[in-house]
């Protein structure tokens, strides 16, 4: 069949997923408590329909099935994530052979139908335990992260060829120490820095360990959530904004991950307002270390700023919010169930960034994804009519090709996500799935973007 855009040969055409979002069975076969399942515990009602993570998609006890599915809609390629409080259920010392097991057959599943697996090590889920000793504001966690990436990169690494670190590790920061969204709900920028700083600590040391094992093919990255910030206009007032916007979202995390080291203009501003982290020798050679091999780049939305229309509360909280304005752009297209602009090119314009101004990194696009409410409105003869899915996706990959057409160094696509499953504090409100999932009974049913996607991957194009 001929197609009008056709990607690289040998492209990644697969998902993304997250163990606490799709596994269920968080209290059983020996896992440990996360925070997930803590503050779930403790107030229930921040969560969407007070539906909490104890069952979510039930893959844990599906993953066959799913994988079959995965397989049928032409998955070469699939990110899934290990929930570090089932393989190590108070966060350090003792493995959970049950969970080894689990992962094990999970990874072998995926290699005998030829789905590559690609894994996560960190997607949001703070051991309890840990959490109760500062979680990343305490160095001694990194520790304890470095020792569980060891313990996986010994139990799985002979089969696991692509190894992530964390998972948008900007994301606890803003949820969990600025604005409110994720565990444990505080507000206050230093300890976010502190958090952000600990974190990037965290990922080079696992780098580090992870080269001291002798894997032949191996690869090991990070997968950051950019947002590339598009300023109201050219007047300099409004790109100074968009500066600022984009060094404490993008290159917080972009600069440490590929180019080793911090933008000496955000360190500027932490020192200004008193924000620094606590720091020790050895950790500017530490990041060095730390430069990824792989950049995963989920990409959902664009920022758009302006500069502030009033002067900020300096008795208030300090924020990033104090060098920008959000810019709600006239005309801009919304998916208003999620509350995100969608904007394809925005895919494009950070992958010319990457190969402009970070050396090219080799990279692929590790999440892209569409939630929506209520799908059943669309349910024709049993199955979804997501034809938005399709043209959300269509129009961002003819953006991606475009890029690759101009040199960019990206390897694949993968979508958000497989199936529908958990959103953290959305619980089941927006659904994601190439295939939906009746939360009741766990029947899962291809939506119409599965049988497309399905021709996509086997066309490596359309
Ligand atoms: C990414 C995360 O932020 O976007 C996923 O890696 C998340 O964990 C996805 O589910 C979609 O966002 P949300 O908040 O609608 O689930």
């Amino acid at each position: 069949m001929s197609v009008q855009y056709k990607f690289p040969t040998g492209f990644w055409w697969g998902s993304a997923t997250s163990a606490t979002q799709i596994e269920g069975a968080a209290n059983e076969g020996g896992k440990g408590l996360n925070i997930w399942d803590h503050w779930y515990k403790t107030e229930p009602n921040r969560f969407f329909d007070n539906v909490g993570p104890e069952s979510t998609s039930n893959f844990y006890h599906l993953y066959k099935e799913d994988i079959r599915l995965m397989k049928e809609i032409g998955h070469n390629t699939f990110r899934m994530s290990i929930s570090w409080s089932r393989l190590i259920p108070t966060g350090r010392g003792k493995v959970n052979a049950e969970a080894v097991q689990f992962y094990n057959n999970v990874i072998d599943e995926l290699i005998a139908n030829d789905i590559e697996p690609f894994v996560t090590l960190y997607h949001f889920d703070m051991p309890l335990e840990l959490q109760e000793e500062g979680g990343w504001e305490n160095r001694e966690v990194v520790e304890a992260y470095t020792d569980y990436a060891k313990e996986c990169f010994r139990l799985f690494g002979d089969r696991v060829q692509k190894w992530f670190t964390f998972n948008e590790p900007i994301v606890p920061v803003e949820g969990g120490y600025l604005y409110d969204f994720h565990y444990p709900n505080v507000v206050d920028a230093r300890r976010a820095v502190q958090v952000a700083y600990h974190t990037m600590i965290a990922h080079a040391q696992a780098v580090r360990a992870y080269r001291t094992f002798s894997f032949e093919e191996g690869q090991i990255g990070i997968v950051l959530n950019l947002t590339p910030s598009y300023p109201r206009s050219e007047n300099p007032a409004d790109l100074q904004a968009s500066n600022r916007a984009d060094l404490f979202f993008n290159r917080s995390f972009l600069d440490p991950s590929v180019l080793g080291e911090y933008p000496a203009e955000l360190i500027d501003i932490l020192r200004e307002h008193d924000q620094l982290p606590v720091t020790e020798q050895g950790d500017s050679k530490l990041l060095k270390e730390g430069i990824v091999d792989l950049l995963g780049v989920n990409y959902y939305q664009p920022r758009r700023v302006k500069a502030k229309e009033h002067l900020p509360n300096t008795d208030g909280p300090f924020m990033p919010d104090w060098f920008f304005d959000n810019y709600e752009m006239p005309g801009r297209k919304m998916n208003k169930y999620r509350g995100w602009e969608i904007y394809e090119k925005g895919i494009y314009d950070i992958m010319m960034n990457l190969k402009e101004n970070y050396g090219n990194v080799e990279s692929f696009i590790a999440e892209n994804g569409m939630g929506v409410e209520d799908e059943s409105r669309f349910i024709v003869d049993g199955e979804v009519q997501d034809d938005y899915r399709i043209e959300f996706i269509g129009g961002h990959l003819k953006w991606l090709h475009k890029a690759i057409e101009e040199q960019c160094n990206v390897r694949g696509f993968h979508m958000w996500s497989f199936m529908d499953n958990w959103s953290w504090m959305n619980a089941y409100k927006n659904r994601y799935g190439f295939i939906s999932v009746d939360i009741e009974t766990q029947k899962r049913t291809p939506k119409k973007s599965a049988h497309w996607i399905k021709t996509v991957s086997e066309n490596n194009g359309f």
